[in-house]
């Protein structure tokens, strides 16, 4: 796969990695990794095979079989099934978020996944959107993205985004959530979320998606990726 090029977009959650990453890829036409989804569909199969987050042999063995499959619905939506069945909207779940953080800090499961996530590597290019793109996983990336933002905005956007789906939840407890999440991934020993020393770093904060696109594009164009 040498010479395919990837661009890596890592940060914590809610930091606008997904729209971003997917914006790429639509502009560039390179292939997408939604890593977060496959270990979102770990957790979920957890559930559905009746293993628990703790039982580490276990989810490893889930996650070494895992049999997932990502599709294109007619809306542009991207649906996850695993061994078959529609599991898109479980795994987007706040419980669907602390499952695949519990089981990303299995050593044995990181493992599992790190094969399957560079089978994505595939001409014209990819863009990979996680936490250890950068660092672990496509380390020889030409182009390095490390997303952040505040606890807060992260909270209040994801507050907006289920409000408008009409759920009913509430900003202190959300804004508890991403925080025990940042905790979670920052703090494990195996891949933990931290930029790669030769990441750009953006705050998104009080940046638009738009804008920081935009900020990304330019860097597209001075790594020569792209004709300028
Ligand atoms: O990106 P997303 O929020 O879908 O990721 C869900 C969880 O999966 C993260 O909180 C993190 O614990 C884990 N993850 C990871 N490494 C990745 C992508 C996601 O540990 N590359």
């Amino acid at each position: 796969m040498a010479g395919i090029p990837v661009i890596t977009v890592d940060g914590p959650s809610g930091a606008g990695k997904g729209t971003v990453s997917h914006m790429l890829a639509d502009a560039l036409g390179w292939h997408f990794l939604d890593s977060g989804a496959l270990y979102r569909v770990v957790g979920q199969a957890c559930l559905i095979e009746g293993v628990s987050w703790d039982d580490h042999p276990a989810v490893a063995a889930i996650a070494r079989h895992l049999q997932v499959s990502f599709s294109a619905a007619p809306s542009g939506e991207i649906l996850v099934a695993y061994k078959g069945r529609d599991v898109s909207r479980e795994i987007r779940t706040e419980e669907g978020g602390r499952g695949a953080s519990t089981v990303a800090a299995i050593p044995a499961v990181r493992e599992a996944l790190l094969v399957r996530q560079r089978e994505f590597l595939q001409a014209p290019g990819l863009v990979a959107d996680g936490r250890d793109m950068g660092t672990v996983v496509f380390p020889a990336a030409p182009l390095k993205i490390f997303l952040t933002a505040s606890a807060l905005e992260r909270a209040e956007r994801r507050y907006k985004q289920l409000i408008e789906k009409g759920e009913n939840v509430s900003l202190p407890r959300l804004l508890e959530d991403i925080r025990e999440r940042d905790a979670r991934d920052s703090s494990r020993e195996v891949s933990p979320l931290v930029p790669a020393e030769d990441a750009i770093v953006i705050d998104s904060t009080a940046t638009p998606i738009g804008d920081v696109f935009a900020q990304v594009m330019q860097k597209v164009r001075e790594k020569g990726l792209i004709k300028a």
